[in-house]
């Protein structure tokens, strides 16, 4: 493979287990973020940051293209569930992704990106199949993974791996009426997070494969805000380490 595989997330606590699988990382700053060169199970990886929102993402993506040659970028993290069956604890893989507050209608129709005619980018097929099938490993071992306190705490039962469309908008989407109007307008969304389709639209752009998997952390409703830094403090890095292990391993 050319260049090394990117390994994203937007928050600390979601990339912490990954940096630690790290042994040899080495640090480089550039446009404001810190790179951690290195390999993970004897892969080329450069694991950042993103930080929070579309715009982060995107100078996040277009720095680890432009600067490290990324030849793929693998993005996990949490996300709010839309979707009725998309629980706390579950996993959603996106197959494709879109920005749920663009909007420059009446010029052009409600969630259509100017200059591209579409309103939706696609995952990379064949990693996104990947990471369905590392998902789907950690999810059957989940309870050795997190622990029985754990799993009691965050009530997850059985936990499911679902593929589809993901929103993602500069927005912490935090009451029952925003996420009710969210399914409404695109009924087939699965979650809404802050930046999987920034790294879509850039990743499109240069012709790079990107997979973006989310562990559910809260429904994106009333509650949101109690749920998410719970759910990202005790569980989310644990997931993410591991899915990510798990695809490296192959
Ligand atoms: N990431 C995790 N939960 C979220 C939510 N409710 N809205 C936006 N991004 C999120």
């Amino acid at each position: 493979m050319a260049g090394p595989t990117a390994l994203v997330s937007a928050l600390r606590e979601e990339l912490a287990t990954v940096l630690g699988l790290m042994p040899d990382e080495q640090q480089q700053v550039f446009g404001g973020r810190t790179f951690w060169r290195g390999h993970l199970h004897g892969h080329d990886v450069v694991a950042v940051l993103s930080g929070i929102g579309k715009v982060a993402a995107a100078t996040t993506a277009t720095a680890l293209i432009e600067r490290f040659g990324v030849q793929r970028i693998v993005f996990t993290g949490v996300a709010g569930g839309l979707a009725p069956g998309v629980r706390v604890g579950d996993v959603v893989v996106a197959r494709q992704f879109l920005q749920h507050d663009m909007d420059a209608s009446p010029i052009f129709p409600r969630h259509e990106v100017p200059g591209y005619g579409r309103s939706t980018f696609d995952a990379d097929a064949a990693l996104t199949d990947q990471l369905v099938r590392a998902s789907d490993m950690v999810l059957k071992d989940l309870p050795a993974l997190l622990g029985d306190e754990v799993m009691r705490t965050f009530d997850l039962q059985s936990p499911r791996c679902h593929l589809g469309l993901l929103l993602s908008g500069d927005r912490f989407v935090s009451t029952t009426a925003e996420s009710a109007a969210l399914r409404e307008d695109l009924p087939t969304a699965l979650a809404v997070e802050m930046e999987g389709a920034a790294f879509a639209q850039v990743c499109h752009d240069y012709g790079v494969p990107l997979a973006v998997v989310r562990t559910i952390s809260d429904r994106a409703d009333d509650a949101a805000h109690v749920d998410f830094p719970r759910f990202l403090h005790e569980v989310a890095s644990r997931y993410s380490g591991a899915i990510v292990e798990a695809l490296l391993r192959g």
